[in-house]
C-alpha cells in the first residue's frame, strides 16, 4: 500500500467510525426526537476540545452471525474533552449501533476512561441510550457491567461522576447510573427502570406506559431518582455544564472560585419582612435563600422532589456553597422521609468535594403518621442526621422560624458541629411549638378546667420564655441573633473565615450510615 492510499484507509475507517449504525438509523434517532451520541457530546463540550479514544475499537463475538457485523467503535464513543475551559472524560452511547447494547469491548472502552479520570482526578460524564445488555454476548456483557459499577462505586467520592439518560435505560443498566452522582433525564425521550411495563402487566396485572413508569416526571417527581428533569436533549447538556461550575475536579481540590460584583456586605431590607410574623403562616423559603447568595443566583437540584426541604448550589462571595433549607410553603417544612433521603444525599456529596454547606432552618419537626413510621422514618431522618454529623466541611447555619425538637439538633445545629449558627429574632428553638407544649405540661388543669383563657395565657408565658432564640443564644448554641437584612454579609464573612477550617472524623474502614 502506498502512504496516499494508507492515509486514505485512516480516512475511510474514521468516515465509518463516525457514521455509526448509518445514516437510516440516524434519520429514526433523529425521527424519535433525539440526537446521535457525536451530536450530544458537542453540545456537551467545548468546542473541538473532544478527543476520541477507541475509536476502531470492535466486538470479539461471532454467535448470531455477528462476525459479519462489526461496527467502528462498537456503540459507544469515549474520550475527553473540556466543559468551561476544565477537563472531563466521557462516554456517549451509541443507539444506532446495536441500539447501544453494551458488549464486552464497549464496557472496556468505558473503564478505560474511567479509569482515566481516576488517575487524573478529573469528572466522569456518562450519556446514556442504550437497550442494555448485548444479548448476543450473554454472561460477557453482564461481566462488563460489572465491571463500570466497581469503578463507579471505587471513583464514588474521588471525582464527581453525572448520568443523562437520553434514551433507553433499563435492567441491571439503571445502576451505573444509581451509584453516580447527578441523574439527568430528559423528558419524553427517556426512562429508567429494572423491570419494564410488559414484566409488570405479567407479574402484578398493572398497566403503565415506560414514560409513567420511568419518565424524567416520574423520576424527577416521585421516586427522586433524578435529579434533572430537561424539557430537551440541549437543556440537559446545557444544565450539566452549569453543575460543573460549581464542583471540583476532584475530592483533592476545592471548588472553583466565580468573582462577582455583589459586594458581600449587601444587606437586603426585604429580607426583613420575608418571615411572616404568624408562627403557622407559610413563606416561600427560596425568597431568602436567592436574596442572600451572589447575583441571587440559586441553582435548585432535585426541585420536585420533596419539595419541603430545598437543596441546591449558589455562590457567597464567589465561593461555591451547598444549600440545604427547609420549605415552610411545602407540609410546613417537616422532615419526612423523602426529604431526609434527599438532603443527606446531598449533604454527603457536598462533603465529598469540599463544598461548604449553608443550613436555613424553619422546621416544626418530623412528619406524624402512620405511612411515616412503618416507611422507617427512623432509619430514613437517622440518614441526615449522620450525614451533617460526619460532615467536615464548614457548616453555615441559620435558623429563620421554627427549630424545634430532633429536627433542631439536625439541621446543622452547633451541637453536631456547626461553625457559624446564626438566628432570626424570630426564630423559635424548643422542644415542641407552645401549643403542643401546654397541652403536655397542663394536661391535667386543662382536663378540669375548660377555661380558653387560661390555656391562652399559658401559651403566651411559653412563646415568650422559649420560643425566641435567647435561650440557645445564653448558651451558645448559637453564635450571633442576626438582623435579617445582614444574612448575606454575615454568611460571607464566616465563609471567609471558615476558609482554612480543618477537622477530621476518628480513623476507620468506613462508618456504617443507616441504610
Ligand atoms: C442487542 C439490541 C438490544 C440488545 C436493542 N437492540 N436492544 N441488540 N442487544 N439488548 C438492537 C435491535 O435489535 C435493533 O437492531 C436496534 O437495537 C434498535 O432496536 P429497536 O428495538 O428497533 O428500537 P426501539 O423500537 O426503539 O426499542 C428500543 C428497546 C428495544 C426498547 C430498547 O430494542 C428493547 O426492548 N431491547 C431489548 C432490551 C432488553 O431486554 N435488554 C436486556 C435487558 S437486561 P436493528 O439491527 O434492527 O437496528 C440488561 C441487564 C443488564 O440489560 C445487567 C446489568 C447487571
Amino acid at each position: 500500500m502506498s502512504p496516499d492510499e494508507r492515509l486514505e484507509e485512516l480516512r475511510r475507517r474514521n468516515r465509518a467510525a463516525e457514521l455509526g449504525g448509518g445514516e437510516e438509523r440516524i434519520r429514526r434517532q433523529h425521527k424519535a426526537g433525539k440526537k446521535t451520541a457525536r451530536e450530544r457530546l458537542e453540545l456537551l463540550l467545548d468546542p473541538d476540545s473532544f478527543l476520541e479514544v477507541d475509536r476502531f475499537v470492535v466486538h470479539q463475538t461471532h454467535d448470531f452471525d455477528m462476525a459479519e457485523q462489526r461496527i467502528p467503535g462498537d456503540g459507544v464513543v469515549t474520550g475527553s474533552g473540556r466543559i468551561h475551559g476544565r477537563p472531563v472524560f466521557v462516554f456517549a452511547q451509541d443507539f444506532t449501533v446495536f441500539g447501544g447494547s453494551l458488549s464486552e469491548a464497549y464496557a472496556r472502552k468505558i473503564c478505560k476512561i474511567m479509569d482515566l479520570a481516576m488517575k487524573t482526578g478529573v469528572p466522569i460524564i456518562g450519556l446514556n441510550d442504550s437497550g442494555g445488555a448485548r444479548i448476543q454476548e450473554g454472561v460477557a456483557s453482564l461481566g462488563g457491567y460489572a465491571d463500570i459499577f466497581l469503578r463507579n462505586t471505587l471513583a464514588s467520592g474521588v471525582v464527581p461522576q453525572i448520568s443523562a439518560i437520553m434514551g433507553p435505560c433499563a435492567g441491571g443498566a439503571v445502576y451505573s447510573p444509581a451509584i453516580t452522582d447527578f441523574v439527568f433525564m430528559v423528558k419524553n425521550t427517556s426512562y429508567m427502570f429494572v423491570t419494564g411495563p410488559d414484566v409488570i402487566k405479567a407479574v402484578t396485572h398493572e398497566a403503565v406506559t415506560a414514560e409513567d413508569l420511568g419518565g424524567a416526571t416520574t423520576h424527577g417527581t416521585t421516586s427522586g431518582v433524578a435529579h434533572f428533569a430537561a424539557d430537551g436533549e440541549e437543556e440537559c447538556l446545557a444544565l450539566i455544564r452549569e453543575l460543573l461550575t460549581f464542583l471540583p475536579q476532584n475530592n483533592l481540590e476545592d471548588p472553583p472560585l466565580r468573582p462577582t460584583q455583589d459586594p458581600a456586605d449587601r444587606r437586603d431590607e426585604a429580607l426583613q419582612s420575608i418571615v411572616p410574623p404568624q408562627p403557622n403562616k407559610p413563606y416561600d423559603m427560596k425568597d431568602i435563600v436567592r436574596t442572600v447568595l451572589d447575583d441571587r443566583y440559586f441553582f435548585e437540584v432535585q426541585a420536585t422532589f420533596a419539595p419541603n426541604i430545598v437543596v441546591g448550589f449558589g455562590r457567597l462571595g464567589g465561593r461555591p456553597v451547598g444549600v440545604v433549607a427547609n420549605q415552610p410553603a411545602h407540609l410546613a417544612g417537616c422532615l419526612d422521609i423523602a426529604a431526609s433521603v434527599k438532603a443527606a444525599r446531598f449533604v454527603r456529596f457536598c462533603d465529598c468535594f469540599n463544598v461548604p454547606l449553608v443550613t436555613f432552618v424553619d422546621v416544626p419537626g418530623f412528619l406524624p403518621g402512620t405511612a411515616q413510621e412503618f416507611g422507617g422514618i427512623i432509619k430514613h431522618g437517622a440518614k441526615l442526621l449522620y450525614a451533617y454529623c460526619e460532615a467536615t466541611v464548614p457548616k453555615l447555619t441559620v435558623i429563620t422560624r421554627k427549630a424545634y425538637g430532633g429536627a433542631y439538633d439536625v439541621m446543622a445545629s452547633k451541637h453536631i458541629r456547626g461553625d457559624a449558627n446564626f438566628a432570626f429574632p424570630t426564630a423559635e428553638i424548643a422542644v415542641m411549638g407552645p401549643e403542643g407544649a401546654v397541652n403536655i405540661l397542663y394536661k391535667r388543669e386543662l382536663q378540669t378546667t375548660a377555661d380558653a383563657a387560661f390555656r391562652e395565657a399559658r401559651i403566651r408565658e411559653y412563646r415568650e420564655k422559649f420560643a425566641n432564640p435567647y435561650v440557645a443564644a445564653e448558651r451558645g448554641y448559637v453564635d450571633e441573633v442576626i438582623e435579617p437584612r445582614d444574612t448575606r454579609a454575615r454568611l460571607c464573612a464566616a465563609l471567609a473565615i471558615l476558609k482554612t477550617k480543618r477537622d477530621a472524623n476518628p480513623p476507620r474502614k468506613h462508618g456504617n450510615i443507616p441504610l
